[in-house]
């Protein structure tokens, strides 16, 4: 298939995976590597699934630099479940879990705390609506605090944390569902970090957890038995049959992305595509406005709106028969939105700059 036969994808996940990852299942799909079947169709105990499953461990691993001490979980249930698994797990009585309320995600990752245990929101932008993220100096860590917890990443407001807190002791955990693998991050400073596969890692289907192993290790009894993370870790994600196809497809986009030179150059490829978009809406003489102040703004959604909701609707609608697709802006706050992970190409952004720069000249 021909890369112009595809539409420029812009969804907010599940999104775009690489052509070359889509095109390498495609040639293994009914005979996985000369065993005579799909990666599907074979026993998550057997031997050659099992090698898949390890190797995208190991290519995590080394690709973002994880250090020992730490191991990785293919899980199900999406980094919804990971809200409740959380607090289920580490929100000992008389321990307090401390939030970092940033938006539409960490306010569900909040909700699902409160079911569980004693939580405090100890830092928030919404005096801001959300348009911000907290410098690291407005999160204070409460004495006793179990964990921190945060949204790199707020995929529908379209901000994102430049920095992170340091959280000395206290285990800082990020849902990091939509900006997981854009950039290189020091993971020695999180206790944990969990993301739903289908925006950076491939399909939905699995969510990734890597964790200091201690937190792993030592899940109450009192909860059940797959909803603790220790199940996971003793039995390296195999205590149920896991998500095969998509860890296999994980595999894939990871080994695509060790190829493309690793998460420096990815961190240097989505600097570029996000200075192209947000380029455009800076000179536009306020035709486009980027939702996000500049300092908390996403490489990875980029959210903006025009002066008229009438006009964004024909946006949308002249945009989609252009061939350009997900660009609605999440229907709880409206406007536009561009997502732009890892697999989104330059040309696709570039592409949109062509397009918003006419559709400016026609209705500016
Ligand atoms: C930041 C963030 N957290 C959590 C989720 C929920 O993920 P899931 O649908 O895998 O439960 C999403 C999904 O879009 C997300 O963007």
């Amino acid at each position: 298939m021909e890369q112009h036969q595809r539409a420029y994808n812009f969804n907010a996940g599940p999104a775009a995976l690489p052509l070359e990852v889509l095109e390498r299942a495609q040639s293994e799909f009914i005979d996985f590597r000369g065993h005579g079947m799909s990666i599907m169709e074979m026993s998550h105990r057997g031997a050659v699934y099992e090698q898949v499953h390890n190797e995208a461990k190991q290519l995590l691993k080394e690709l973002f630099h994880i250090p020992d001490g730490y191991d990785v979980l293919f899980l199900q249930g999406g980094a919804s479940t990971q809200f409740a698994m959380v607090p289920m797990n580490l929100l000992a009585a008389g321990k307090v879990g401390a939030y970092v309320h940033t938006g539409s995600w960490a306010s569900k990752a909040i909700k699902e705390a409160e079911l569980i245990g004693e939580t405090r929101v100890i830092a928030s932008t919404e005096a801001d609506r959300f348009m911000r993220m907290p410098a690291p100096e407005e999160i204070v860590v409460p004495a006793n605090a179990a964990y921190v917890h945060l949204t790199s990443n707020e995929t529908i407001e379209g901000t994102q944390f430049a920095a992170y807190p340091d959280t000395g002791a206290v285990p800082l955990i990020a849902d990091m569902s939509s900006d997981i693998l854009c950039r290189p991050v020091d993971v020695s400073k999180f206790g944990m970090i969990y993301a739903g596969a289908q925006k950076n890692l491939g399909p939905s289907g699995v969510t990734v957890v890597i964790a200091k192993e201690e937190l792993l290790a030592n899940s109450p009894a009192t909860i059940p038995t797959m909803l603790r993370y220790s199940t996971h870790y003793k039995n390296n994600s195999l205590y149920n049959t896991p998500s095969s196809f998509s860890i296999y497809m994980v595999n894939l986009v990871l080994q695509w992305l060790k190829d493309r030179g690793g998460l420096a150059q990815v961190e240097r490829d989505n600097q570029a595509k996000a200075e192209l978009l947000y380029g455009v809406i800076d000179s536009s003489g306020d035709f486009y406005r980027g939702c996000a102040a500049r300092d908390s703004r996403s490489m990875m959604n980029v959210t903006f709106r025009l002066t008229d909701e009438e006009l964004e609707k024909t946006f949308i609608k002249e945009a989609g028969e252009a061939g350009f697709v997900g660009l609605k802006g999440h229907r709880s706050v409206g406007g536009l939105r561009a997502s732009i992970y890892n697999a989104v190409p330059y040309a696709s952004c570039e592409a949109l700059v062509q397009f918003m720069k006419q559709f400016q000249q026609k209705n500016g």
